[in-house]
């Protein structure tokens, strides 16, 4: 297995680009079992769980071909009814699979994802959903087996707006009969990414990007281009990792505007943030201590739960006691007894983390729970004084494209190496 190795304490200084956003480039990648005709993803990151993606596509028989970050798919052809649970294991974005294949085939069977580091992750309101829609929807032996000879369009309110499960029911209601309204749904930009794309294949949607989103079935859909939206998680990242190590970086290929609320809080710790006049790059300087801060994770545009790790870790070295509370996902604080190991100094108290900032962290062992917990470990890394080493780094292999050689560019030293078992 491989480690990332970090010697900590120099300032980051240069200019990094940013890939495209895996949670976009995964709906769009499931959207092409919709329909036949060539739909080529540009911009997609190469990364793991849209690898495992591509795989479930092919399985199911999408003719799927990659060059570099463009995916080419053809999905005139799809054979098979079935996500087998040694793919939705790996990664539970499979269930994008559920409602595409349910609307075009009028059946599908997608094993339940199971446990999850961050949390218990439910999957009932993609299924209510799906019901109100018309589905006989059953959960056996793991499978989640759901049958409709036609979707037909209804009105349904989300208890809580959750991404995948928006996600989900937009699809299915590419295909169905009549007009379905969605309410109460998630209001992420891969959302609304995802619906210019569906757009493209001839879909019609109105009201993408916000919480109530109107979609009139159509028939059938076409072939399209389209080029993923920058990945604002990634980009959150290395504006933190500018900050964090006192450095002075630009962040460019990001849209501002969707990290409105990850920049305020940022700026309130005492960094300067001087964003592009055209909205598509960021450049970040810190020369004092943070300032300790209060952040609570929500939906978009909410401060995203996908970054809380990230900013525990500037937190850890914040001057003052900060306070961050998660209210997506219950476990989602794994990364803590790691921090711990690099002297940090968080008690956990419910969904409240309260951090007492300290003057500087150590290097240390520390081992990655998820993705973006390791991120945040690797950032803790880049401000500890002497050697990190994150263990499990296939973790963020599922989500960052070549992390340590953008670090490396921002003249961070970070290496890729294999464990001496
Ligand atoms: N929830 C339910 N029932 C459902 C669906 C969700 O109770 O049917 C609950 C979940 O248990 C959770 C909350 O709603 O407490 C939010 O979950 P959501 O469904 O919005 O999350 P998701 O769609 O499974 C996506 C991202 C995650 C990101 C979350 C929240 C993708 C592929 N995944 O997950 O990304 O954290 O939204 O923004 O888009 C990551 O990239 O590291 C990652 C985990």
């Amino acid at each position: 297995m491989d480690q990332i190795k970090i010697i900590g304490g120099s300032p980051l200084h240069g200019v990094v680009e940013i890939g495209g956003a895996k949670n976009a480039a995964l709906p769009i990648l499931a959207a092409s079992l919709l329909g036949g005709g060539e739909c080529i993803i540009d911009h997609v990151p190469q990364v793991r769980d849209l690898i495992t993606m591509a795989k479930l596509l092919e399985l199911l028989g999408v003719n799927v071909q990659t060059e570099g970050g463009r995916v080419m798919l053809e999905a005139s052809h799809v054979q098979s009814i079935e996500a087998p649970y040694d793919l939705v294991k790996t990664m539970r974005a499979s269930i994008l699979a559920l409602g595409p294949l349910l609307t075009r085939l009028g059946e599908a069977k997608v094993s339940l994802p199971g446990g999850c580091a961050i949390g218990t992750r439910p999957v009932n309101l993609h299924l209510k959903g799906l019901a109100m829609m018309g589905a006989e929807v059953q959960v056996d032996h793991g499978y989640i087996h759901a049958k409709a000879r036609r979707l037909k369009g209804a009105r349904i309110d989300l208890d809580f707006p959750t991404v995948t499960g928006t996600e989900n029911l937009i699809m299915a209601a590419c295909l169905a009969e009549g007009t379905t309204s969605l309410h109460h749904v998630a209001r992420e930009p891969e959302i609304a990414d995802l619906c210019a794309f569906l757009t493209k294949r001839g879909a019609k949607i109105l009201g993408a990007g916000t919480d109530t989103i109107t979609i009139e079935g159509v028939s059938e859909l076409h072939g399209a281009k389209h080029e993923v939206m920058p990945d604002r998680v990634e980009a959150g990242t290395f504006v933190m990792a500018g900050a964090i190590t006192g450095g002075d970086i630009t962040v460019k290929g990001c849209v501002t505007d969707h990290l409105g609320n990850v920049f305020t809080k940022i700026q309130e710790m005492g960094v300067e943030l001087t964003e592009n006049s055209d909205g598509n790059g960021v450049r970040v300087r810190c020369s004092a201590p943070l300032k300790a801060v209060e952040v609570k994770t929500l939906p978009y545009p909410g401060f995203p739960t996908d970054l809380q790790a990230q900013m525990m870790a500037l937190m850890s070295v914040a001057e003052g006691t900060s306070i961050l509370t998660e209210t997506i996902f219950e476990g989602r604080f794994l990364h803590v007894p790691e921090l711990h190991r690099m002297g940090a100094s968080i008690e956990i108290d419910g969904p409240h983390a309260v951090v007492k900032g300290t003057a500087s962290l150590t290097g240390a062992e520390v081992m990655a729970s998820d993705l973006r917990a390791s991120a945040g470990l690797v950032l803790a890394g880049l401000a500890a004084e002497g050697e990190t080493t994150v263990s499990r780094v296939y973790h963020l292999d599922r989500g960052y494209e070549r992390l340590e050689e953008k670090f490396g560019t921002l003249g961070a030293q970070v290496q890729r190496v294999r464990e001496v078992v």
